[in-house]
């Protein structure tokens, strides 16, 4: 792994589009679709029927070029579009660092909230526009919109922090987010209506 990005970048502005979520200039960028989601929803059945019908876009992440590597620190902004699939919000992912560093995150627009799991102790933030939400070392975290409309928010994370998704297929979040009514239902991982995240989901990649 190299100390920083090659060749080393100069300073430079980085422009955010409120609107529409956007930065110039713009690294990558990466969908996912409720296909993407397998293994994560409590109610398998919920989730082949809203893969069936339209796979719906559930969140969408737009990075900044700053690579992800030692010593450099990226930027992206994550949408998450508002639903709930079996009663349980829309969400990330999630995922843990393998190399544990901090991270932290800005609410821009819309509610939101985020679980972390250190696999004993579960913290829930709420997250909303002007709120800083810190997550740890060595705490698993996930998003998770609780409105009615597109949640979003701003990560800034070391660049060899990584991310390990199938650790949170392994060892869950320690809690679900679920609707109740205008609120929010924090329920066991594994309550009834609430099973553990399916064995065969998807592993590692990218986001
Ligand atoms: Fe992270």
């Amino acid at each position: 792994m190299s100390t920083t990005a090659i060749p080393p970048l100069r300073p430079f502005a980085i422009r955010f589009g409120a609107d529409n979520a956007t930065l110039e200039p713009q690294g990558p960028t990466l969908t996912r679709r409720m296909s993407d989601l397998e293994g994560l929803f409590a109610d398998r059945h919920a989730w082949e029927q809203a893969v069936a019908s339209g796979d719906p876009v559930v969140y969408t992440v737009v990075s900044s070029p700053v690579p992800e590597v030692a010593r450099e620190l990226p930027q992206s902004i994550t949408t998450i579009q508002p639903g709930h699939t079996g009663g349980e919000f829309w969400m990330t992912k999630g995922h843990q660092h393998p190399d544990p560093q901090g991270e932290i995150y800005l609410g821009l627009a819309g509610r939101g909230g985020l679980l972390l799991f250190d696999g004993d102790r579960t913290e829930w933030l709420e997250i909303t526009p002007g709120v800083i939400g810190y997550i740890p070392p060595g705490w698993a975290h996930r998003s998770v919109n609780v409105g009615d409309e597109p949640y979003r928010f701003l990560a800034v994370y070391p660049g060899s922090a990584g991310h390990d998704y199938g650790w949170v297929l392994t060892h869950g979040m320690g809690l679900r987010a679920r609707r109740n009514g205008t609120g929010v239902d924090l329920v066991p991982f594994g309550a009834p209506g609430a099973t553990s995240a399916h064995p065969h989901g998807p592993t590692a990649s990218s986001h």
